[in-house]
């Protein structure tokens, strides 16, 4: 057995983790039918409950948010039944999970909406190049309608009432996301928002909208079971660098601290192309945030200890390792050989690529 902290008992709020490792979000496209989740997707994050905490793939709060295919919804009833098969067997197997929620806002496509629902953006800009539809293929970015000020009291309900039902689905928290280009992060950025009203322009005013949800969904499930994932410098889905960003994120996470959410979770996409985190606004971020800081983005063991030796990280969270090894937990531990993931299979519907990883017996 291993020593290291990785491997030992967490605390996160008012629960507790067997361990260290977080199961980062990854979207997996498994959802074919009206976005509903079901027994696929149990059995994917229950072989993966090793882990000390899941935080399942992005899921949407509205059909306005639902901007890939075959994404999970936690809107209609059908899907929280649905979801209600995945809590059920990772908890039985000892496991805890957040929900993800992700509004897509302007990465979207018209054909992957439901009928009725529209593409919602702080400003009507979109990001370049396509993005792919079940329904023809590679498609441009549908342009956004601008948000009205119901719009945006519509986006916060919708939020607040997505938290409520993912404890109702027994869930035992919500992890909003505010990264990697998505509705929340659009209002961040000066590039994607530039309304004239109280949520754009100045620092304070484009966070405004991200606090306001953060706000409301602890007024309706408390500060235990709220959380966030932010992803400064990145350059997903059209996101693009600032001159004020790290002030923009200094405020931010300085506002976050003071509401007392459960964890922060941080992302340094530089393993995946995107400019690295200056260490300089890693530093001041983990100063800033007393709570429970998670860090993500290319870590092994060793960085991983690390990073939790140091106090740098209070957990640390694996994507791409996750998916091809459900026992990633007990390999690391070991220290066997990991499976290759396979590509092509991350967003394709179906077990294979998905539920089909072998663990080592
Ligand atoms: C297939 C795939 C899907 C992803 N989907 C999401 C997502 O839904 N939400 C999110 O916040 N990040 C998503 N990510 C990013 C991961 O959570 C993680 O930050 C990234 O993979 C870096 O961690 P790693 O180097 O350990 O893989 C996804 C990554 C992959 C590979």
């Amino acid at each position: 057995m291993s020593t290291l902290k990785l491997f030992s008992p967490a605390r996160l709020g008012n629960i507790d983790l067997k361990n260290h490792i977080v199961m980062a979000p990854m979207t997996r496209n498994r959802a074919t039918s009206d976005n509903v989740p079901g027994q696929i997707q149990a059995i994917y994050y229950t072989q993966r409950s090793s882990a000390g905490l899941i935080i399942t793939e992005g899921t949407s709060p509205s059909p306005n948010g639902v901007g890939y295919p075959r994404i999970p919804g936690i809107y209609t009833k059908e899907q929280i039944e649905g979801w209600k098969l995945t809590t059920d067997a990772v908890h039985k197997a000892g496991g805890k999970i957040f929900l993800q929620i992700m509004h897509s806002g302007r990465v979207s496509s018209i054909l992957n909406l439901p009928e009725g629902a529209e593409v919602l953006a702080p400003s009507a800009t979109s990001p370049e190049g396509d993005i792919y539809t079940d329904k023809g293929g590679m498609q441009p970015h549908t342009t956004p309608k601008e948000m009205t000020s119901d719009d945006i009291k519509k986006a916060i309900e919708e939020y607040t009432l997505a938290s409520v039902y993912a404890i109702e689905a027994g869930f035992d928290g919500v992890e909003l996301h505010a990264a990697n280009g998505y509705l929340l992060e659009q209002f961040i950025s000066p590039d994607t928002n530039r309304r004239t009203d109280e949520y754009g322009g100045s620092i304070i005013n484009r966070s405004s909208f991200v606090l306001a949800v953060v706000k409301s969904v602890i007024e309706a499930i408390g500060t235990n079971r709220t959380a966030i994932r932010l992803s400064p410098y990145g350059v997903n889905a059209g996101m693009t660098l600032y001159p004020e960003l790290d002030e923009t994120y200094a405020y931010l996470v300085e506002e976050l601290n003071k509401l007392g959410i459960v964890y922060l979770h941080m992302v340094d996409h530089s393993a995946m192309g995107a400019p690295e985190v200056p260490k300089q606004l890693k530093q001041k971020i983990r100063e800033l945030f007393k709570n429970t800081l998670i860090q993500c983005g290319g870590y092994n063991r060793e960085s991983a200890e690390e990073d939790l030796q140091s106090g740098f990280a209070d957990l640390v969270a694996f994507g791409r390792p996750f998916i091809s090894n459900p026992d990633f937990v007990a390999r690391m531990e070991e220290g066997a050989e990991l499976n290759a993931p396979d590509f092509n299979t991350f967003y394709t519907p179906g077990e294979t690529g998905y539920i089909d990883y072998t663990a080592l017996s």
